[in-house]
C-alpha cells in the first residue's frame, strides 16, 4: 500500500511538472503573448507618451546623419541615434514583425568637433532631442499600422518636456510615403535588416547570408520624398 501511495505521488509530480513546463512554453511562444509581455512606451490618461528615460540601455539600431539639423538655431548636421526597446527587438528577430507595443527612441545630438587628433570627421556633441514612434493599434486605430509619434523638445524653453501629445500625420506623412514598410527607415538600420525574422542565434556573427534579408530593396528616401528635392 506503501508502495503504491509513493508511485501515486511520484506520478503527480510528474504530471504538475509537464503541466507546468507546457504552460510557460505557451507564454514563450508568439503573437498572442507577446502584449503581455513587458512594454516599454507608457501613456498616461490622454494618450500622451511619458518620455523614456532609460533608451540607452536598449537595443542600438544604428545613427543617421542628416544634412540640416532638426535644431531651428544650428545649420551644421546633427546625428540621430536610434535605440528599440529589447522585447519588441526580441519579437522582430522571430517573427520579422514589429509587435504591438514596439517603441523606438530616436535621440538628436549636435555636431560636437569637425577635427580630432586623428584628422577631419564628425563627431558627436550636446543631445537637444528625444523623439519616438510606438505601435498600439488599439489606441491609435487610425494610424498607419497603428503608429504614432512623439517629440520632447521645447525648443523655446530648451528643455525635454516630460510627455509628448500623439504627433499624427504631421511626422506619420512623411514616414508612411518614404520608410521601406511605411512606418520604420529599416533600409538604414543594418543591425535591424540583419535580424529581420532571423530566428535564434546571432546574425551580428553571420557573414554567409549575401543580401541580408531576402525582400530587402534599397528606397531612396531622397528620390521618393517630394520634401527632398
Ligand atoms: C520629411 C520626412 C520626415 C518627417 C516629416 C519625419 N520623419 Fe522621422 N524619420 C525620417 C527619416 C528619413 C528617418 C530615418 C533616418 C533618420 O534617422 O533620420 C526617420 C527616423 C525616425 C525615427 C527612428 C525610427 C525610424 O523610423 O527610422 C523616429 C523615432 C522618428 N523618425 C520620429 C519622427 C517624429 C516624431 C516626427 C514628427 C515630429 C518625424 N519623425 C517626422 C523622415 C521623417
Amino acid at each position: 500500500m506503501k508502495v503504491y501511495k509513493t508511485l501515486l505521488a511520484i506520478t503527480l509530480l510528474i504530471a504538475g511538472m509537464v503541466a507546468c513546463s507546457e504552460m510557460n512554453n505557451k507564454s514563450d511562444s508568439g503573437e498572442a503573448t507577446s502584449s503581455k509581455e513587458k512594454q516599454y512606451a507608457i501613456f498616461d490618461d490622454n494618450n500622451n507618451l511619458l518620455r523614456p528615460k532609460d533608451y540607452r540601455s536598449w537595443i542600438f539600431m544604428g545613427t543617421s546623419s542628416t544634412p540640416k539639423s532638426e535644431d531651428p538655431n544650428v545649420i551644421f548636421p546633427d546625428f540621430q541615434n536610434v535605440y528599440i526597446d529589447p522585447v519588441s527587438f526580441a519579437y522582430w528577430k522571430k517573427h520579422g514583425e514589429w509587435r504591438e507595443g514596439t517603441i523606438i527612441v530616436k535621440e538628436l545630438l549636435r555636431q560636437g568637433d569637425a577635427v580630432s587628433s586623428v584628422g577631419h570627421g564628425f563627431f558627436q556633441g550636446a543631445h537637444f532631442e528625444v523623439a519616438a514612434q510606438v505601435k498600439d493599434s488599439k489606441r491609435f486605430p487610425t494610424m498607419h499600422n497603428g503608429w504614432n509619434y512623439f517629440g520632447f523638445a521645447d525648443f523655446e524653453k530648451l528643455k525635454l518636456n516630460e510627455a509628448s501629445i500623439p504627433l499624427g500625420n504631421q511626422c506619420a506623412s512623411c514616414h508612411n510615403n518614404t520608410a521601406i514598410d511605411g512606418d520604420v527607415f529599416y533600409q538604414y538600420y543594418p543591425v535591424i535588416l540583419a535580424a529581420k525574422g532571423y530566428g535564434d542565434g546571432n546574425p551580428e556573427n553571420e557573414n554567409t547570408r549575401p543580401g541580408l534579408v531576402a525582400d530587402y530593396k534599397y528606397v531612396s528616401a531622397v528620390k521618393m520624398n517630394p520634401n527632398c528635392k
